[in-house]
């Protein structure tokens, strides 16, 4: 379905870059069909070289006549990127947008057209091909555009759609901030291991592959979290001593906490 679809993607930064990579690395799309946009001649440049795109640094020039553009700049900046694209984009092209907090609504009016706009919350692991992307799309986007917007992300991770636009702040603090949980959960794991003597490069392969493991116990099986915990855990065994710990510690609440309050933050910022 993409493959002779041309594609911008205005703002190749961190997650712009690497949907950019993504999809080229994965021949999804020709490398000739797609092109990007940066803020600075310097880093259009640099994204040109690293990516083997067509690169600018005029928003307008870059979205005329392309069949989608993928909005990939800060929440800050979406208003008056909105502007700058409004008179130069059509209701003929999907738009998708991955801005925390912006909605679907709010590109449509920036753009003062009846435009199909689907929502997308991607994560960094995008970067190695194992994302999480959450679709949600606006009110003039068809299934077909959904299935577009799908493709795309399915080149670098797992995608799911809701039709709830009002989860998606939920995402946002689940799987969108997710990552950055984990990060601390293996840093921690292997300070652990350290402190009972492994070498720290040791530790942190050993925290990281377990956590990669449990997650894909997770996935395949399609058991309950605490069912395989369980399996885990013998009696009178040496888990049980460490899940006490964890449990002393407050991991569940903290973790839980964790999502609620960066929800809370992306309903804020929403607003
Ligand atoms: N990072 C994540 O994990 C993640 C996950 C989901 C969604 N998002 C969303 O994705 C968006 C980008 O995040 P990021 O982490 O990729 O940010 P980032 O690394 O700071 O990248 C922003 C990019 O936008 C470019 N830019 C800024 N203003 C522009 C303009 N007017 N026209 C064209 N390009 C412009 C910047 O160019 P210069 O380098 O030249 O300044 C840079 O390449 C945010 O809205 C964020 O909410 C990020």
């Amino acid at each position: 379905m993409l493959a002779d679809k041309r594609i911008a993607i205005v703002g190749l930064g961190k997650i712009g870059g690497t949907l950019a990579r993504g999809l080229v690395q994965r021949r999804v799309v020709p490398a000739k069909n797609l092109a990007g946009s940066t803020a600075h001649e310097a880093t259009a440049q640099e994204a040109s070289k690293r990516y083997g795109i067509e690169v600018h640094t005029d928003n307008a020039k870059l979205v005329q006549g392309r069949d989608i553009v993928i909005l990939a700049v800060k929440p800050q900046s979406m208003a008056r990127v909105l502007e700058e694209i409004r008179s130069h984009t059509d209701p003929q092209q999907l738009v998708i947008t991955l801005a925390a907090a912006i909605t679907t609504r709010f590109v449509e009016e920036g753009l003062q057209q009846e435009i199909s706009v689907v929502r997308a919350m991607p994560n960094t692991p995008c970067l190695v091909g194992q994302g999480m992307t959450v679709l949600c799309p606006g009110r003039f986007a068809t299934p077909e555009h959904v299935e577009i917007a799908r493709e795309i992300f399915a080149a670098v991770g797992r995608v799911e759609v809701i039709d709830n636009e009002e989860l998606m702040d939920a995402v946002t603090g689940l799987s969108g901030s997710g990552p950055a949980y984990c990060y601390i959960m293996i840093e921690s794991l292997a300070e652990g291991g350290v402190k009972v003597g492994l070498p720290r490069e040791l530790a942190t392969l050993l925290a990281a592959q377990s956590m990669l493991g449990a997650a894909q116990m997770v996935l395949e099986t399609g058991e309950h979290p605490a069912k395989l915990k369980d399996a885990v855990t013998t009696p009178a065994g040496t888990t049980v001593d460490g899940l006490l710990e964890l449990e002393a510690g407050g991991v569940r609440v903290s973790l839980i906490k964790a999502v609620d309050r960066a929800t809370q933050k992306s309903k804020e910022l929403s607003r």
